[in-house]
């Protein structure tokens, strides 16, 4: 695997290039790199770090005694009459992740702060969605998808670049609904409550199998006294469209988004007479509420400590996580003089942090920004270190903190204040 510019410390020479090449450029030594045994050419789009690609090989889903892996298990299990498909590489292209679920070309999702671009004609998948149309065109009626999907996000406890969605789709027919029909005579005007494609009848009919199908696994998973409500959304892909929400601790959590499959996708797809359901969910919020665990990063964990608690369970199993023992946070900060406001990209210093970070950082906020007399602005991040298996040193925090600095100033052209 070729070794990116943010994995390592940078030579002085490469210091040199770096400082005259353009801000895309800057990025990258090499012009390709492997991800799952592919490789990809890197270009002006590539926003990938080194740091990202080595997360694409840890598939946690399938990893002995980590708890993502027991709730793939119990997903495959409630629904093992339904095909399931893997997807082992995460790399997919624009069509699969935006185009043929219907996401307009200037839909957020698509922005490079939101999304990791391998090049301008591939992305690591933003959500199991991707792979929608790829399964319908192999025939399945009803099948699962289990795998991991990657958005640019901030760092907290609460995200990770990294996380894991299951895909869930069930198509009918009129026969299997015993309906007359499914299809709208002529087409109806859409309403909040139907497609203008699809009868009434039909709609609500697939509305009542996709919400029991979903609130009974929720149940089985989670316990019968799990108390969930629906609430309506929106996604390009469906409609109409729920999300389901759970109650825990006192707050209303978001679990996961579905909805009835918009026909256009089937008809895309050369599916002309059925209608169906479609949900994704994210593992990691399931395992954090049925293990208590109050950490995303700590699925990442090679602790054992952390992997021992779940060494002998099945996905039947309850048990409660308990924390092996509470390190103390380290908290720096760093400020700096940014270029100018449009010049200064939030996302890549977060990035720089991730990759220098030996994940060990825990929080990133942005504590003050100010503006000088001469129009110069300084912002100023307060960087939480914690370590969730030892006591961490202050040199050794220093150590980190220091090289953050290094390049941020390399990468980002900023000045950094003493
Ligand atoms: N892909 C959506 C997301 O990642 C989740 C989702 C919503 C999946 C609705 C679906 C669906 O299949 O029907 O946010």
């Amino acid at each position: 695997m070729a070794p990116f510019l943010f994995a390592r410390v940078v030579s002085v020479r490469t210091v040199r290039a770096l400082r005259f090449s353009t801000k895309a450029s800057r990025r990258f030594e090499f012009d390709s790199f492997d991800i799952c045994g592919q490789r990809y050419k890197t270009d002006l789009h590539t926003n990938i770090t080194q740091f990202i690609v080595a997360l694409t090989d840890r598939k946690l889903y399938k990893a002995a005694s980590n708890p993502i892996r027991l709730i793939s298990d119990s997903i495959r299990h409630y629904f093992k009459q339904f095909d399931l498909f893997e997807y082992p590489s995460p790399v997919v292209s624009l069509d699969a992740n935006f185009d043929s679920l219907l996401i307009g070309k200037d839909h957020v999702a698509r922005k490079p702060s939101d999304t990791y671009y391998v090049n301008e004609q591939f992305v690591l998948r933003t959500h199991t969605s991707a792979h929608q149309s790829d399964c319908l065109q192999q025939g399945s009626q009803a099948f699962i998808c289990i795998a991991d999907v990657y958005r640019r996000d901030a760092i907290k406890r609460t995200h990770f670049p990294c996380f894991h969605q299951c895909e869930v789709f069930k198509l009918f027919s009129s026969e299997e609904l015993n309906i007359k029909s499914i299809l709208a005579y002529q087409e109806n005007v859409r309403s909040d409550q139907c497609q203008e494609s699809y009868t009434i009848e039909a709609s609500k009919s697939v509305e009542n199998d996709l919400k029991y199908t979903i609130e009974q696994y929720i149940k089985e998973l989670l316990g019968k006294q799990t108390q969930t409500r629906w609430v309506s959304a929106y996604f390009p892909f469906t409609h109409p469209s729920w999300e389901l929400e759970i109650m825990h601790n006192g707050e209303w959590l978001e679990i996961l988004g579905c909805g009835i499959v918009e026909n256009r996708i089937l008809t895309n797809n050369r599916i002309n007479d059925k209608i169906g359901w479609a949900a994704g969910f994210g593992l990691e919020r399931l395992a954090m509420l049925k293990y208590s665990i109050p950490d995303i990063r700590l699925f990442w964990s090679k602790d054992t400590g952390f992997l021992s608690q779940f060494k002998n369970l099945t996905h039947a199993d309850n048990m409660k996580y308990t924390p092996i023992s509470k390190y103390p946070q380290c908290i720096k900060d760093i400020s700096f003089w940014i270029p100018d406001e449009d010049t200064f990209c939030e996302q890549d210093f977060l990035e720089i942090i991730h990759s220098q970070g030996r994940g060990l950082i825990e929080q990133v906020d942005l504590i003050d920004k100010y503006t000088n007399k001469k129009g110069r602005t300084s912002l100023c991040y307060r960087i939480i270190y914690r370590s969730h298996e030892r006591n961490l040193t202050n040199a050794e925090v220093n150590e980190i903190h220091c090289n953050i600095g290094i390049q941020t100033e390399l990468l980002l052209n900023v000045e950094v204040r003493e």
